[in-house]
Parts: C-alpha cells; sequence; structure tokens
C-alpha cells in the first residue's frame, strides 16, 4: 500500500522505527548523541559557574557594576497592580491637613545613621555622626525625591503653601550664588525618572461603549518593596541632634580624599 511508504519516522520516534535504518545502528547513534550532550553540558556549566564566581554582576546587568548602598540586600521586588486615573489616594489633592501628613509619614524621616563597616563600602567618603559614636551619616536619594516631588505639589497651591523657600542663597567654594528649590527638584525627578526608568508597558484596550481604544497605565509593575526601604529609614533614622559645623575625623580613606 502507498501510503506506508510515505510515512518516515522523526529521530527518536520509537513507536514507528524506520525500516530502512537497521534498529542497532539507530540506538548506536543516539547513545553517542547522549554522551556528546551530557559532555557538552558539563562544559557549559563550568563556562557558567566560572562566569559566575567572577563576572556574575556583569552577567546579571550587562553594564556597569552596581555601586554598593547600605540597603541592596533588603531590597525584594514584589508586582504591584498600579490604580486606575480616577482612583483617588491618600496622597491626591485638594490638600488638607491629612493630606500634608501622608506626605510626611512618605518620606519625612530626616538622615539615616550607619553602623562604620558600611561607611567603609560607600563608595564616597561621608561624615561621621559625631565623635566617637562610630555611625556615618547618610540620605537615601529616594527620600530627597519625594520630598522634591511634595515641594513641586505644593507649588500646585499656592493660596496654601508659602512660596518663600523656594529661592535661597547658597554659600559655596565656588561662590555664593542663588539657588532655584523648585527647578532643582524638577531636574532631580528628571534625573531620578530616567535613572530607575519604570519600563513597564502601557497598553490600548478597545472601549465598546466610546467605540474607541483607549490607554492603561492601570497594569502590573515589578517594584522595589518600598515597606522594606521605608522601615529601614525608619530603623537607621538619628533621632538626636547633628551638629553641622564640628568636623570628626576618622581613619576611614577613600579615593577622591584629597
Ligand atoms: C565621589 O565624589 C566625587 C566628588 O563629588 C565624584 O567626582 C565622584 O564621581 C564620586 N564617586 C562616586 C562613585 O559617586
Ligand atoms: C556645634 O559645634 C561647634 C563647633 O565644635 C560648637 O561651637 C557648637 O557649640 C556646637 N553646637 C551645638 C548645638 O552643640
Amino acid at each position: 500500500m502507498a501510503h506506508e511508504h510515505k510515512y518516515t519516522a522523526l529521530p527518536g520516534d520509537d513507536d514507528h522505527p524506520n525500516p530502512d535504518v537497521p534498529r542497532s545502528s539507530s540506538t548506536g547513534q543516539r547513545h553517542g548523541l547522549i554522551l556528546a550532550l551530557i559532555a557538552s553540558n558539563v562544559v557549559l556549566f563550568a563556562c557558567l559557574f566560572a562566569l559566575g564566581m567572577h563576572q556574575s554582576t556583569l552577567v546579571r546587568w550587562r553594564g556597569a557594576k552596581p555601586l554598593y548602598s547600605p540597603v541592596q540586600d533588603i531590597i525584594t521586588y514584589e508586582n504591584v497592580l498600579f490604580p486606575k486615573p480616577q482612583d483617588k489616594s491618600k496622597y491626591h489633592g485638594p490638600p488638607t491637613d491629612e493630606v500634608d501628613q501622608a506626605w510626611i509619614d512618605l518620606y519625612d524621616l530626616g538622615m539615616s545613621a550607619i553602623p562604620k563597616s558600611q561607611a567603609t563600602r560607600l563608595p564616597n567618603r561621608t561624615e561621621p555622626f559625631s565623635a566617637g559614636s562610630d555611625t556615618y551619616l547618610v540620605s537615601l536619594t529616594v527620600f530627597h525625591n519625594l520630598h522634591c516631588l511634595n515641594m513641586i505639589r505644593k507649588s500646585l497651591w499656592p493660596e496654601r503653601y508659602s512660596q518663600a523657600h523656594r529661592y535661597d542663597v547658597v554659600h559655596d567654594i565656588g561662590g555664593d550664588y542663588i539657588f532655584d528649590h523648585l527647578d532643582h527638584c524638577v531636574n532631580s525627578l528628571r534625573l531620578a525618572l530616567t535613572c530607575a526608568a519604570d519600563i513597564t508597558p502601557h497598553i490600548w484596550r478597545w472601549n465598546e461603549k466610546s467605540q474607541q481604544s483607549t490607554g492603561r497605565s492601570n497594569v502590573v509593575h515589578t517594584c522595589k518593596n518600598w515597606d522594606a526601604i521605608h522601615e529601614w529609614a525608619e530603623r537607621t533614622r538619628i533621632t538626636t541632634h547633628y551638629n553641622y559645623t564640628t568636623h570628626v575625623l576618622d581613619d576611614l580613606v577613600f579615593p577622591d580624599d584629597q
């Protein structure tokens, strides 16, 4: 029957062995192939292991090695569904005392004190908190950026918030200059947004009612766990006065030391 000859077994198709190829030869070829695969896998894993040992960050990050942060070990990731544009949160306007408090609770934790063992791992020198305390001052960029966002929020409601803090004269070694705090904040956020770059795609969906497709931003984003970061800042915040005009010397050495 002609149709029987149209069938050609696929390699490894044991139910229908190809009658043209002797069975023993097929098995021998397969064993050779499996041995070759095992050998190449052993070599591959050895290479990956060696790479992992020496260049794990390069493999993972495809770029510059992330610089040390004292919170790097507490960072975990979670998937978070962002709200619809019409969903209001406690941070939304119009401003009230409760809205102001929500913003304060979000970021206003002051400076953190980290142990000397962490300060010495920073890429740059930071000041000791006080003589003999063995802790050092840091503040995470995200808290500065939230302060900046709050300043911009307040500038939207000038009838409630004073604009007196917007301009300051800054005394610097490069000479005095006028510091436009709000403009600085806009640019800090611009840098933060392009630096962290949330790459979650927004989507478009057809709407039967309005007979058009509309963009949607309420999709799931992969986020750093904010609670863990906030708890770290609460746990490490300095609660006693820091004296900006006392210079505490220490024995740490950094590349940017003069
Ligand atoms: C450390 O600080 C100096 C001076 O501000 C700067 O030039 C350098 O790039 C900093 N290094 C890092 C890793 O931030
Ligand atoms: C801060 O330090 C300066 C210089 O050491 C000192 O004169 C001043 O009294 C200190 N201020 C406070 C509030 O401790």
